[in-house]
């Protein structure tokens, strides 16, 4: 090969290469997570992150900016040449964060303030669906307490109390009893536990079966579907005690086989996107089905507008494409050139959790061993921050405790591996990740 053929090649490639600085909004594990992957494609140059937490910095070309202003941000953006942003929680996202970058001509991935009701108002997501012919629970949305206790006495229980706007995964009450229901209309209506957002409630039929979360890129037009992740929403083994935001996931979710993938697709996905569409609503961003599945049957619990958390942290260990680039396509409206590309490997991810969540959470705890990894294992950070160079408890769900291995029994162990390793003062978590999975697999 000739030296000007050589220079030409070299040039090529070099124009093929886009070093991009990516920002992402958040401070979850989630967002770790994301970053994390991000920062390992080579077309990425830095990755901020904001806020970010005690550990997500820790990798090379991952920075934390200690920014939450939405104009800031865009300031940043702007001033720092960042190719596209993502957005981590919903907060931003119902708060217009996506329409107030585009106004700018930024590029964003994530839904539009109207787009992002479908998870920040479970009244417009269940109307949604009852227009669009999407599978749903039965349910009546109340305001006033007399009302929704007479309703109670005369569905009876079990059924389901939820707040209609956004609680952090915590406004969902499953009553077993009806006296549990009627404390949780009160909570929620007399005595304003989630404030604006429990002033409007749902109460929901009851339904049975096994649950998986669903999630899909969209970039407007076309759909990538993410590998099928299971959460653990109950506090306690055997999906017992209150609700959080998810106490461990695992991916794939062997519920889904192949023909409820392509099920929740055709039934779900496409008339969601479809269906917003037709309302003058396209949507760009992350879009997220908890589904209940019995016997072949699906049925949505709750849209999200964003991946989940800790659904994230296991989804992203098994990603092969490169991340960043498929969210650069998805902010063209390209993400039709990319095809979805999973390890064979289970993953696996325990969240270790601060005394006292869901409630208030302790803070303040000195953390060991939450830097380790080996090539089967890492620990995605949360409710934690940087002190004096040492790492401490910031919030409720601390750190994901994350593996993977050939079999789901080898991704449990893997990521269980880490719970003697890493720890502080207070720590619990879930024994059963993943459990009633194995008998599927
Ligand atoms: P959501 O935020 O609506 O997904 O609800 C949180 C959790 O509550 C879900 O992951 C389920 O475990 C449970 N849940 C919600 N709705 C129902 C329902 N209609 N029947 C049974 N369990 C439910
Ligand atoms: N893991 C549940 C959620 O992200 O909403």
């Amino acid at each position: 090969m000739s030296i000007i053929s050589l220079c030409f090649l070299l040039t090529l490639g070099t124009l093929n290469t886009k070093m991009m600085n990516v920002l992402i909004i958040g401070n979850g594990g989630r967002e770790h997570a994301m970053a994390w992957k991000i920062s390992q494609s080579n077309q990425v140059s830095k990755v901020y992150l904001a806020p970010g937490n005690g550990g997500s910095d820790s990798e090379e070309k991952i920075y934390n900016i200690d920014i939450s202003d939405h104009d800031e941000l865009i300031n940043f953006a702007v001033s720092n040449n960042v190719s596209f942003t993502v957005v981590g929680p919903e907060k931003p996202l119902s708060e217009g964060i996506v329409d107030k970058f585009e106004e700018k001509g930024l590029r964003i991935f994530g839904p539009s303030k109207n787009a992002a009701q479908l998870e920040s108002s479970k009244k417009y997501a269940k109307e949604f669906m009852i227009s669009n012919n999407i599978p749903t629970a039965f349910y009546e949305t109340f305001t006033e307490a007399d009302k929704a206790h007479a309703y109670v006495n005369e569905k009876g229980s079990p059924i389901v109390i939820k707040a209609d706007g956004l609680a952090a995964g915590k406004g969902v009450i499953v009553a077993l009893s009806e006296i549990e229901a009627h404390e949780a209309i009160d909570h929620m209506l007399e005595d304003n536990q989630f404030g604006d957002a429990g002033s409007r409630i749902i109460i929901e039929e009851f339904l049975e079966g096994e649950e998986a979360s669903f999630i899909v890129m969209c970039d407007g037009e076309s759909i990538f579907p993410m590998a099928s992740s299971q959460d653990h929403k109950r506090l306690l083994d055997n999906d017992l005690g209150p609700n959080t935001g998810g106490m461990g996931a695992y991916s794939p979710a062997p519920i889904v086989t192949t023909e409820i993938h392509d099920k929740i697709m055709t039934q779900v996905i496409n008339p969601t996107i479809a269906g917003l569409k037709k309302d003058g609503i396209t949507f760009k961003g992350f879009l997220y089905a908890g589904l209940m599945i019995k016997q072949g049957d699906i049925k949505v619990l709750e849209f999200n507008c964003r991946m989940g958390d800790p659904e994230t942290q296991p989804i992203l260990f098994r990603m092969k494409n490169d991340f960043a680039l498929l969210l650069d396509s998805a902010c063209n409206g390209k993400i039709s050139e990319h095809s979805p590309e999973w390890e064979d490997d289970f993953a696996l991810s325990v969240v270790l959790a601060a005394k006292n969540y869901p409630g208030e959470p302790e803070k303040n705890k000195e953390i060991v061993g939450s830097d380790f990894k080996s090539s089967t294992q890492y620990v995605f950070h949360a409710g934690t921050k940087k002190i004096n160079g040492k790492i401490v408890t910031n919030g409720g769900r601390v750190l994901g405790l994350t593996g993977r291995g050939k079999t789901l029994q080898s991704a449990f162990e893997q990521a269980y591996n880490l719970t003697s390793i890493v720890t502080f003062e207070g720590a619990h978590y879930r024994k059963d990740i993943g459990q009633k999975a194995k008998k599927l697999t």
